[in-house]
């Protein structure tokens, strides 16, 4: 088993390539109130959670509502691929904001794991190549983590760890 000691206050970024199951770690570890889907707010702003032009309007309102969670001391987990340094640094920015600690967890598949689940769903159209983008980001990704303001870095690599991780929760005081 492997155990992600998380702040039990934190601004934890979910960080994977499309279909590597961040959406399904979510639903396993936390709450659904305490989630916040790049999907949920690009449907919200767009009516299309696949429509890529309304990122920006989405990623504002996801900020926004992670600021209020966390100005109200509420653990907020953010649930988009978080694969590019100015996606992150948006984050880290709310979180620093609020005093809070931004912690990443990485999950990383085989892109041909990962590839192959994206076929099987009818909710993602992008192709091979878009998948292979997000597989070279998350690569440049692990160097700079750490570097970017992330206090904790827990990676986990393949889907036995992913099974086998467990959330445990540290006190602050
Ligand atoms: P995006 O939202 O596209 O970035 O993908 P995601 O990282 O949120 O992946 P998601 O959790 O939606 O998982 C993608 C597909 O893989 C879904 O069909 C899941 O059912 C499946 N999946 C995710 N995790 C697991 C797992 O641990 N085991 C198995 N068998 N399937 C999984
Ligand atoms: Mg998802």
């Amino acid at each position: 088993m492997t155990t992600l000691d998380i702040p039990e206050l934190a601004l934890v970024a979910l960080v994977g390539v499309s279909g590597c199951g961040k959406s399904t770690f979510a639903r396993r570890h936390f709450a659904p109130s305490q989630v916040l889907s790049s999907d949920v707010f690009r449907a919200m702003v767009s009516d299309d959670e696949n429509d890529q032009s309304a990122s920006s309007d989405a990623f504002d309102a996801l900020h926004h509502v992670a600021g209020l969670r966390l100005r109200r001391g509420r653990l907020t987990v953010v649930d988009a691929t978080n694969l590019q340094p100015h996606a992150r640094a948006g984050l880290v920015r709310v979180a620093r904001e609020h005093d809070v600690l931004p912690v990443a967890i990485v999950l990383d598949v085989p892109e041909a794991l990962a590839w192959e689940r994206t076929q099987g769903r009818a909710d993602r159209t992008h192709g091979r190549q878009v998948l292979a983008r997000m597989q070279r980001d998350l690569r440049r990704s692990y160097g700079l983590l750490a570097r970017e303001g992330f206090r904790k870095v827990h990676v986990l690599r393949g889907v036995e760890e992913i099974d086998a991780a467990e959330v445990r929760y540290e006190r602050l005081f």
